[in-house]
């Protein structure tokens, strides 16, 4: 069922687990994140950036393809289909593609050109009874092997966009997209608190989900994150799955060269790593509730 991820956050938020965020770059990443999601009964954001819409053939034909999707594979669990780190042309574009959420990434914006955008779309979201997900605060990443260790959002900041109505708010709080480096020197737990005190019942984001221990991602949830995105693990896992599947000369016996043979290890391994995140952030079996 595709919802909007509104009410699946607040229940999120009120019963102490996250919902993940898994993005999902073709039809076989799709099919894995949506098949374990029923199997373990757990709510699921379906996350697409701007570069993985464009490359399955723009927001329209994603749009279309989960919805036909989840009705095929008789997927019963709330779906939301998110644009993650949407610039503002992108979130128009997924909001007329069908999409039921979307992230409006304004944090490079001064904070009242972000304030600003950021309140037409809480305005245009309700009418379509799309949900919004804000930020505030850069996620750090590595760009040209320069390593950005993720700046930590302003409390105040993000009371002034969570003022605004919006559904859920990506504050940075030293989290980073991609590997951590070694020397990472782990979450801001005070920025989260802190955060947290400021914005009330908001369900927080944490974006860079891949990599981070286990003990700091249940810390995160008990200071309030109902939502976990996560992109480079399964990225990992397929190719490390796929890489094997190849090494070992599967490709060349019989019709191993099938695609839906060469693609099957990958596509298992995605449902591991998604089932391994659903189970920690505490989501599965809560569908229905
Ligand atoms: P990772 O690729 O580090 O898991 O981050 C995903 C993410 O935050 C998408 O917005």
């Amino acid at each position: 069922m595709l919802v909007s991820a509104k009410e699946m956050l607040q229940k999120a938020k009120a019963g102490h687990y996250a919902v993940g965020q898994f993005n999902i770059n073709n039809l076989e990443w799709t099919k894995s994140v949506l098949q374990t999601a029923q199997e373990l009964e757990s709510p699921v954001i379906l996350g697409v950036s701007e570069g993985a819409g464009k490359y399955m053939c723009g927001f329209k034909t994603v749009s279309a393809m989960v919805k036909a999707m989840i009705e095929e594979l008789n997927i019963t669990v709330p779906v939301a289909l998110h644009l993650d780190h949407g610039t503002y042309e992108g979130c128009y574009k997924c909001i007329e593609a069908g999409f039921s959420s979307i992230m409006f990434d304004g944090s490079h914006y001064p904070i009242d050109e972000n304030v600003a955008k950021t309140q037409e779309l809480v305005k245009v979201c309700a009418e379509k009874g799309l949900s919004l997900e804000a930020e505030v605060g850069s996620i750090g990443g590595e760009e040209d092997g320069v390593v950005g260790m993720g700046e930590c959002a302003d409390p105040e900041e993000c009371k002034a966009i969570a003022d605004l109505g919006v559904d859920m708010l990506a504050a940075g709080i030293g989290n980073i997209h991609g590997k951590y480096p070694a020397n990472w020197p782990g979450l801001s737990f005070e920025t989260l608190a802190a955060v947290q005190e400021k914005t009330g019942e908001m369900p927080l984001v944490l974006h860079g989900g891949t990599g981070i221990p286990d003990e700091m991602i249940k810390k995160a949830i008990n200071l309030g994150v109902a939502k976990i995105n996560v992109n480079t693990e399964c990225q990992l896992s397929f190719a490390d799955a796929t890489r094997k599947y190849i090494e070992a000369g599967k490709d060349q016996q019989g019709k191993g060269y099938d695609p839906r043979k060469l693609l099957a290890p990958g596509a298992e391994a995605i449902k591991v790593t998604v089932k391994e995140k659903m189970e920690l952030f505490g989501s599965v079996g809560k569908a229905f509730k």
